[in-house]
């Protein structure tokens, strides 16, 4: 039998402390929705300027974090019918060598991260009413960034795993969903200031706000559609890079390295 909701409309966003987390909940509390945000670290000034905003200060890192907020949402029967997995990291992590470390992190909150919320959720499929979850990657996942290793694997491994979720919960209450993300002018970018400058160049020219990015998310996230790319033209950036490294060779070899 399915539960009941109390807030049919209600989303919950992972990383709502900047970027595009940070702007979906604003446009969710402006369009009235309840919206539960799931963040590692406690903001109190942001706490204060979404009173109607129940935060959550949980590493989605943790897999026993995640599995009793869940269960802490069941039994208040206040499971959102969207789930916004968005939450994320971008590191350098192959600069002058390779760190184990750098990629470990990245795959553990981007890949697992978001996986932490699958498994309890399927766990609950035949008990919840239609709950729509949203990864959100990224149009890195189509050409391997040799200096940002954990970031492709991790958005690469995430967009099939959404592919293969969405197959198999087909005929459930479960809807996996995926964005397909371009540059968008959020920290997350300009914190990839290690990149070639001719890259970060290209990327600026295909990036576009946040605002674009979030009303684009939330029209989907509602839809029948199982993936989006935005926008559209970022893809070609990406499938231009995968070609390049194809026919180019030493592309992406313009450092010096021992
Ligand atoms: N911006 C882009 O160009 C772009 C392109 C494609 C895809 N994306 C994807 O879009 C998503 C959002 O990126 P953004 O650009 O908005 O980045 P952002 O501004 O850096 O925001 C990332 C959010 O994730 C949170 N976070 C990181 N690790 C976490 C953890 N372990 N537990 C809970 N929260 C955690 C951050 O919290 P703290 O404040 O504590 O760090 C922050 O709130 C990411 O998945 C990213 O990969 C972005």
């Amino acid at each position: 039998m399915a539960f009941t909701q109390n807030d049919s409309s209600s989303v919950l966003i992972t990383g709502t402390t900047s970027g595009i987390g940070r702007g979906l909940m604003d446009f969710y509390v402006k369009k009235g929705i309840k919206v539960f945000a799931v963040n590692r670290r406690q903001d109190a000034a942001l706490e204060a300027l979404y009173p109607t905003v129940e935060f959550h200060k949980v590493d989605i890192q943790d897999a026993a974090a995640v599995k009793k907020l869940i269960a802490d949402l069941v039994d208040r029967k206040k499971v959102p019918s969207i789930f916004v997995l968005n939450a994320g990291i971008n590191k350098v992590d192959n600069d002058e060598f390779f760190s184990l470390d750098g990629f470990r992190e990245v795959l553990n909150t981007n890949l697992f991260g978001a996986l932490n919320f699958v498994a309890p959720l399927v766990a609950l499929r035949h008990q919840l009413p239609e709950t729509k979850i949203v990864a959100i990657s990224s149009v890195t996942n189509y050409a391997a960034n040799p200096y940002c290793l954990g970031y492709y694997i991790s958005k690469k491994a995430l967009t099939q795993s959404f592919k293969v979720f969405c197959e198999m919960y087909r005929k459930t209450n479960l809807k996996f969903k995926w964005v397909v993300l371009g540059p968008v002018l959020t920290p997350i970018v300009s914190s990839s200031d290690k990149f070639p400058k001719i890259m970060t160049q290209i990327k600026n020219w295909f990036s576009v706000s946040v605002d674009r990015t979030v009303k684009a998310i939330a029209k989907f996230a509602v839809s029948n559609r199982v993936s989006m790319i935005f926008p559209f033209r970022a893809r070609i950036l990406f499938r231009g890079i995968w070609l390049a490294q194809q026919l180019i060779p030493g592309f992406y070899r313009g450092r010096k390295r021992s």
